[in-house]
């Protein structure tokens, strides 16, 4: 009958209008919802950064990464005989939550734009700004004492004995301690060719 729809409605209505209500239901769910949209947005977010640190879209999300990439294909750092490889988000990305912020944060605000203007979308053009993007990553890994490297290597864990021996005396914690060396500053050019002009 229409009277009783009525009723319901004006009793329902009213229901809303419960300032106690709202309290005791309102803020809990939408507390709830405010939760699992924020899990979504996480799982999102954290989904797209994994993605950006993937060989497969540092190698070819732009063509500009071309030449790197055909050279890191014939080092040991992508193919080797245990089988261990590094990406380019491993030597490239820092590891920790925080860095790792910073650096795509830096990444989207700096090398977006160039690349949407083509700073280096040619060959030639990136032929002639190489050594400088080659001194920006020694001069990071420089100053973070080559952390992306220590992820992997340390000089604590290699077996000194099985290595050359020229390697021997320069891999001794004392010894960098005191000249203050790090691995970048003999390790050049181990998953690129060094650039034109280099001068070691
Ligand atoms: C994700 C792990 C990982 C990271 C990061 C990494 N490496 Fe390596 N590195 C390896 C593996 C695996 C090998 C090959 C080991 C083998 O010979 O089986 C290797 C080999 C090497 C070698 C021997 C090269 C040769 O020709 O035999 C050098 C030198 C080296 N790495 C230096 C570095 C430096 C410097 C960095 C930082 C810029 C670095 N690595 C970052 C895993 C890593
Ligand atoms: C003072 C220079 C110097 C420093 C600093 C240095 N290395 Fe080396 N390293 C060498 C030399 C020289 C060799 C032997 C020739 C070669 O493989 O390049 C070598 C060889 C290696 C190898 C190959 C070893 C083998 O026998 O297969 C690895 C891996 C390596 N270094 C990693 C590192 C890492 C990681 C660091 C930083 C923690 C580091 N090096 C710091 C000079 C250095
Ligand atoms: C084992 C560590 C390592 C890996 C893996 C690696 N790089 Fe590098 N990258 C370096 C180092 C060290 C430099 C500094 C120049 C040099 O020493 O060759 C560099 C330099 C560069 C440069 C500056 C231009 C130049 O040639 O110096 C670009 C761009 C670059 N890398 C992109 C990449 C991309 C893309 C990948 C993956 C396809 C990759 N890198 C994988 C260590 C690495």
């Amino acid at each position: 009958m229409p009277q009783t729809d009525t009723n319901k409605d004006n009793a329902s209505r009213s229901l809303w209008r419960q300032p106690r209500l709202w309290f005791l239901f309102g803020i809990p769910t939408g507390g709830f919802l405010m939760f699992l949209a924020g899990i979504i947005f996480w799982g999102g977010f954290n989904t797209a950064l994994e993605a950006s640190n993937s060989l497969w879209f540092c190698s070819s999300a732009c063509h500009e990464m071309d030449t790197v990439f055909e050279e890191y294909k014939q080092s040991v750092h992508y193919q080797n005989q245990s089988g261990v490889r590094a990406t380019c988000s491993d030597c490239h990305v820092p590891k920790d939550w925080v860095h790792k912020i910073v650096a795509k944060t830096r990444a989207t605000m700096n090398e977006l734009p160039k690349t949407i203007m083509g700073t280096i979308d040619t060959p030639e053009k990136f032929k002639a700004k190489r050594l400088e993007l080659a001194e920006n990553v020694w001069e990071k890994m420089k100053k973070t004492d080559s952390r992306e490297c220590r992820n992997c290597h340390a000089i604590e864990t290699m077996d000194i004995e099985k290595q050359d021996k020229s390697a021997q005396k320069k891999h001794s914690l004392e010894r960098m301690k005191e000249k203050g060396e790090t691995c970048i500053d003999c390790h050049k050019g181990i998953a690129h060719e060094l650039p034109e002009g280099y001068e070691g």
